[in-house]
């Protein structure tokens, strides 16, 4: 089937287009050059929620018939996740700027070949409700990236509680279950992708299936609340149980994406940075209370306002010491963005990571900016210096490369950042946006 980067114009029915050329947020340009400039100002609108859309669209292979999806993040991920749902049997349409109309067919092909999941290690969200759907479904695995090793055991055992049989042969993770039976779930962990997985599968599985130690990202919160509009019957949203009385009787919704909040986050640390006074509409405080609580120890004014969040920055920021923990901790997706700000802060903070072993090697780019940070272990020790100076630096997945650019607001002389297809992955016209606001961010 197909996938189209059309115009907003362009209906579902009308011819499909499968060029990049009709999406000019997917240039191939890599290097984002950022100048120093002054202080930020102004509205940003914040976008869809990467984490969200991603499960969401993985939620469509659930039920047959025409999803409606609006607040889609024009990110990359979401093209690679369309263009996975695609290779399933679905047909995905731009139907809007930000809206996706994804039509499931009854019969679906419940595959996710490699050169597509080594893309979006989200694809890993596509075997619980493949398998659900189908009775057997076959994801390639997903490797390990820059966060170090992301295992899937948790999503595995979990499914075959649920009364899959799993073989992983040839870098394939085949499961196969004529029915899933519900049944108490212990999570090791409050593993995020596994509660989604296990949340997705559940809604069709026979009887009654309990998570224990859930993950409670707002994100979960999202999927659940889309799987109860489909028809699935799920109680303690938002807590650590997770209740799911399984159906048969799934259907196609209308919906809208929740914010991001990791985009918030971004800005916010870019603010911290460059300094200035901006409104984030959209942005929603009761996901944001320990980020918030952080960055208003270090001296930034954060309030909730009637559309989103207003924060000041003017002065330079105290530092102070962060651990990422999930949710309503300070999400690990924050950590280098603090890095980051912490490098441009006055005294030394520690960033003590309790969740990926690596996310390192952007500390090594910060370093050739002038930045005095040293590591151990799951430590990050950081020493503010008043100005950093620009310099090539190299990103390596989507919050590093972000981080570095929102270093070099603060930093003298140019800084190129190069990997910014990263960015792109995660962040819709993030050059833009920072632009709006009064950045100089060129794309070469
Ligand atoms: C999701 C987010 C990612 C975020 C992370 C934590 C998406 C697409 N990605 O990733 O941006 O940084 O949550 O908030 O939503 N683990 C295991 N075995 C498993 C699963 C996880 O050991 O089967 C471990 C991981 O190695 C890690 C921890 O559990 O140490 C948390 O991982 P998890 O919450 O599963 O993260 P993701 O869902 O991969």
């Amino acid at each position: 089937m197909t996938i189209s980067d059309t115009p907003p114009e362009v209906t579902a029915s009308s011819p499909q287009y499968a060029s990049p050329q009709y999406a000019p947020q997917f240039l191939d340009t890599q290097i984002l050059e950022v100048h120093p400039g002054g202080r930020l100002e102004g509205e940003v609108l914040i976008s869809g929620a990467k984490n969200s859309v991603l499960k969401i669209m993985a939620a469509t292979t659930l039920a047959t018939g025409r999803f409606i999806i609006s607040n889609v993040p024009r990110i990359t991920d979401v093209r690679y996740m369309a263009e996975l749902l695609a290779e399933i049997g679905c047909e995905v349409t731009w139907s809007g700027l930000n809206e996706l109309t994804i039509d499931t067919p009854s019969e679906i092909t419940p595959v996710a070949p490699y050169d597509l999941v080594t893309k979006l290690r989200a694809s890993i969200s596509l075997l619980g409700p493949l398998l659900a759907r189908c009775a057997e479904a076959e994801v390639a695995l997903p490797g390990g990236d820059d966060f170090g090793p992301r295992p899937v055991d948790m999503h595995l055992k979990a499914l075959e509680e649920l009364g899959a049989e799993i073989t992983v042969e040839h870098g394939i993770i085949s499961a196969k279950a004529s029915h899933l039976t519900g049944t108490r779930l212990v999570l090791e962990f409050p593993s995020v992708g596994a509660t989604e997985n296990i949340l997705m599968a559940a809604v069709r599985a026979k009887g009654v299936t309990v998570i224990e130690n859930a993950a409670r990202e707002p994100e979960i919160a999202d999927l659940a609340s889309c799987l109860a509009q489909m028809g699935a019957t799920v109680s303690g949203v938002g807590t650590s149980t997770l209740v799911v009385e399984g159906t048969d009787e799934l259907w196609p919704v209308e919906r809208a994406v929740i914010p991001d909040r990791i985009e918030v986050s971004t800005f916010l640390a870019a603010l911290g940075i460059a300094g200035g006074e901006i409104l984030l509409r959209n942005a929603r405080h009761s996901h944001l209370d320990m980020v918030v609580r952080k960055l208003g120890e270090m001296e930034m004014r954060i309030s909730p306002s009637s559309n989103g969040l207003w924060a000041m920055c003017d002065r330079r920021l105290r530092a102070v010491d962060v651990s990422t923990l999930p949710y309503p901790g300070v999400p690990t997706d924050m950590k280098p963005l603090l890095v980051a700000l912490l490098a441009h802060a006055d005294g030394v903070g520690i960033v003590t990571e309790n969740l990926f072993a690596g996310r390192f090697r952007y500390v090594d780019e910060l370093v050739r900016m002038g930045a005095d940070i040293r590591y151990e272990g799951q430590h990050v020790i950081v020493r503010g210096k008043e100005r950093l100076s620009g310099a090539p630096v190299q990103g390596h997945d989507i919050r590093a490369a972000a981080a570095l650019l929102a270093a070099g607001l603060g930093a003298e002389g140019i800084t190129e950042v190069h990997g910014a297809q990263h960015i792109d992955r995660g962040y819709e016209d993030f050059a833009g946006k920072l632009n709006a606001l009064g950045a100089e961010v060129v794309r070469r």
